[in-house]
C-alpha cells in the first residue's frame, strides 16, 4: 500500500486551469481575483466582510491588532490548537493564558474559562481565541455570553473548520467564521485543510470598522483615505504601522476554485467520519458531535491508550497518522515563559491518548477499509 496521509490537497483540472488563465492576466497580485475570493468566501460563511491574507498567522496577528491588543495584556486560549492560536497574542506583546478542554468534545471548555475568567478581577482579560478544533464548531453563542458578560472580544479560529456549523438556542444555523457571535474568524488554506492555495488565509468580520482597520493593516497601513495632504495622482499616506500579509491573485484563483468544491468535500469527509465511528462504535473514543454541530472535519481524532505503539505500528503499514496537539503550554517556547506548569489535566490528558487517522476527500473507500482493519488489529493485539 502506498503512504496514506493523515491529510492531503485534491487539486483538479479546473484549478489548474483557473491558476494558469491568471499567470498570464494583468495582476499576480492585487488584482480582481483577491476581492472576486474574497466576496465569494464572505458569502460562503455568511459574513458581511472577509480579508484575504498570506496565511492564517498573519489573518491571526492582524485580528489582535485591529482588536486594539497591547502590550501586557492578556488573552485566553485552548492549549489544544496550533501553536499560532496563541502565537498572535504574543507577536503583540500580549500574556497568553491556558483554559481546559472539554474531555468529549476536545473543545475549549466554556466552564473552564469562566472559572479563569471569574478567578481575576474584572478587566483583568481582553479577549478569548476559541478554535473549531478538527472541524467542530465551538458554541460562539455561549462563548458570547460570557464574553459579554466581562466587556471581552472574540476571535474564532475557525482554520479547520470551513463549512461547519453549529445551531443556536433560537434554531438558526452559524456557519463557521460567520460573524454573529465572534468579533473576528480566521481561517487557513494550507494544503491539508479544505481549501488549499498553498499558502493563504481568510479573516471574516461583520465589521466595518475592523474590515477597514484590517485591510489598512494588511498592506503596511497605506490608504488613499482621509490623507492630510495630496501631492497628485501618485500620492498615498501611511498612516498607521502595517504589514505586507497580502495573498496572490494566483492563490486567489486556486481558492475560488477549491471554495466552489467545498461543501462537496465536508460531505465527503463526514462519510468517512462515519465510517470511522461505525467501524469503532464501543471500542474506541472519538470526538464527540454536540446536537445541532456539523463537523467540517479536517480531522478524525481518536482516543486510545498506546497511542504511541498504535502510531509507530501505522507508520510501520504506511499509514502517517498525526498528533492533533501537542498541548501549547508544553511547548519549550511558552514553558520558558512559564506556563509549563498550568494546571490542564483534560488538555494533558487528551494529549496522551490523541491520533489523528487520515481524513481527505480523495481517501477512497479500499485506503480507509486498510485504515479500519490496522487500527483494530493493533487494538484488538
Ligand atoms: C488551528 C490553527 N490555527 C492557525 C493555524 C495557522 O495557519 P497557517 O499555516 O495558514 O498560518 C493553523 C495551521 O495549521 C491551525 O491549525
Amino acid at each position: 500500500m502506498k503512504v496514506i496521509p493523515y491529510g492531503r490537497q485534491h487539486i483538479g483540472q479546473d484549478d489548474i486551469d483557473a491558476v494558469v488563465k491568471t499567470l498570464t492576466a494583468d495582476f499576480l497580485t492585487q488584482g480582481p481575483k483577491v476581492k472576486e475570493f474574497e466576496d465569494k468566501f464572505a458569502a460562503y460563511v455568511g459574513a458581511k466582510y472577509a480579508i484575504a491574507v498570506s496565511n492564517a498567522t498573519a489573518g491571526l496577528h492582524l485580528a489582535v491588532l485591529a482588536l486594539d491588543l497591547k502590550p501586557g495584556e492578556r488573552v485566553i486560549t485552548t492549549p489544544i490548537t496550533f501553536a499560532a492560536s496563541a502565537n498572535c497574542v504574543r507577536y503583540a506583546g500580549g500574556e497568553v493564558w491556558f483554559a481546559d478542554i472539554d474531555p468529549d468534545s476536545y473543545l475549549l471548555s466554556i466552564e473552564s474559562t469562566r472559572k479563569l475568567i471569574e478567578s481575576k478581577p474584572q478587566g483583568f482579560f481582553k479577549g478569548i481565541i476559541p478554535v473549531d478544533l478538527a472541524g467542530l464548531p465551538v458554541d460562539l453563542e455561549a462563548f458570547r455570553v460570557l464574553a459579554n458578560e466581562h466587556d471581552l472580544w472574540i476571535i474564532e479560529d475557525a482554520c479547520h473548520a470551513p463549512g461547519g456549523y453549529f445551531t443556536d438556542s433560537k434554531g438558526s444555523k452559524h456557519m463557521c467564521g460567520h460573524g454573529n457571535y465572534a468579533d473576528i474568524g480566521i481561517f487557513s488554506f494550507h494544503p491539508v485543510k479544505h481549501i488549499a492555495c498553498g499558502e493563504g488565509g481568510m479573516i471574516t468580520t461583520n465589521s466595518k470598522k475592523l474590515h477597514k482597520k484590517l485591510a489598512s493593516l494588511r498592506t503596511h497601513g497605506i490608504t488613499k483615505e482621509n490623507m492630510s495632504e495630496d501631492h497628485g495622482g501618485w500620492y498615498y499616506e501611511m498612516q498607521e504601522l502595517g504589514y505586507n500579509y497580502r495573498l496572490t491573485d494566483i492563490q486567489s484563483a486556486l481558492g475560488i476554485t477549491q471554495l466552489a468544491k467545498n461543501d462537496a468535500g465536508v460531505i465527503r469527509r463526514n462519510e468517512i467520519a462515519e465510517a470511522y465511528k461505525k467501524a469503532f462504535e464501543g471500542k474506541i473514543k472519538h470526538q464527540s458531535l454536540p446536537e445541532g454541530s456539523y463537523n467540517a472535519h479536517h480531522l478524525f481524532v481518536i482516543e486510545v491508550e498506546d497511542r504511541k505503539g498504535l502510531y509507530d505500528y501505522l507508520r510501520a503499514q504506511n499509514i502517517f497518522s498525526q498528533i492533533h496537539y501537542i498541548p501549547v503550554h508544553k511547548l519549550p517556547y511558552y514553558k520558558e515563559i512559564g506556563y509549563g506548569s498550568a494546571d490542564l489535566s483534560n488538555s494533558e490528558n487528551y494529549y496522551s491518548q490523541c491520533i489523528s487517522l487520515p481524513m481527505y476527500p480523495s481517501l477512497s473507500d479500499v485506503e480507509q477499509a486498510f485504515v479500519i482493519e490496522k487500527v483494530l488489529t493493533y487494538i484488538n493485539g
